[in-house]
């Protein structure tokens, strides 16, 4: 089974929405003249680019190598490289590493915690939002349903397992690993997604390239279709999709 890897000019011309709620995250992140930070999971390169302007000296990291093409494209004056965030090549190095909407992606998250651990000086902050409990619930229930439909007419599929874990096994993963939580939340963020009466469509081929990529091209049509019919009642209103996020946000701290 192949599975497609990421679409970055894609990304970076139809869904905005990724970097522009994840400004926020960079607000609590609140970067310093010359303080040195990571940005993992760096996308297209436009967070890495705001948390640049405030004077810090900004590396992005992201495991697809079209990303990063497309980031350093972007803003030549950065460093982006292509890294796992599982095994992060840094050690005692960074003051600061920050990720918007990434960690939901990688498994297995203590991995993942690990490796920003080695990557920050003593004292160091980890700071990053992703997707948490009942996040996109509507939408991945629709995507089953059509998944289901598939599979009992004998197509083998390939099933997302994404991570959204309830907040107080991720604080609670994050100080097993030697981490000092000093702020975490939980919340519902409904998103309006880019695209007019085609937003689910767009973020579908988007953003869920790993089990749609497996599919002819007509059984994609027909999850899309599905997902849109069984979601349109909740998640469509005014000519404009919303998805169903619910972010955990949270700023923890490397031991002296
Ligand atoms: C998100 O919460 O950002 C997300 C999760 C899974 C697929 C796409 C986006």
């Amino acid at each position: 089974m192949t599975v497609r890897e990421w679409d970055a000019s894609r990304y970076d011309s139809a869904h905005s929405f990724v970097w522009e709620r994840g400004r926020g995250v960079v607000e609590l992140l609140d970067p310093q003249p010359g303080e040195r930070i990571l940005d993992l999971g760096c996308g297209t390169g436009h967070l890495t680019a705001q948390i640049a302007e405030s004077g810090a000296e900004v590396v992005g990291i992201d495991s697809s190598d079209d990303m990063v093409r497309v980031a350093s494209e972007n803003y030549p004056s950065i460093r982006f490289e292509v890294a796992d965030a599982r095994s992060l090549p840094f050690e005692n190095e960074f003051d600061a590493v920050f990720s918007n909407a990434v960690l939901h992606w990688v498994r297995p998250p203590e991995a993942v915690v690990d490796s920003v651990r080695r990557a920050l000086r003593p004292a160091g902050r980890f700071v990053a939002e992703f997707g948490g409990e009942n996040n996109i619930r509507t939408i991945m229930t629709a995507v089953g349903e059509a998944l289901d439909a598939l599979e009992q007419d004998g197509t083998e599929v390939y099933r997302p397992d994404k991570y959204f874990p309830p907040l107080d096994e991720y604080v609670s993963l994050l100080a097993s690993r030697d981490f000092r939580v000093a702020y975490s939340d939980h919340f519902e963020r409904p998103t309006p997604l880019d695209g007019g009466e085609e937003g689910m469509r767009k973020w579908l081929r988007m953003f869920g390239w790993d089990y749609l990529s497996t599919l002819t091209p007509s059984q994609r049509k027909q999850v899309v279709a599905h997902v849109e019919k069984a979601t349109r009642s909740t998640l469509y209103a005014e000519g404009t999709w919303t998805a169903d996020y619910w972010r955990i946000r949270f700023e923890a701290f490397k031991p002296e």
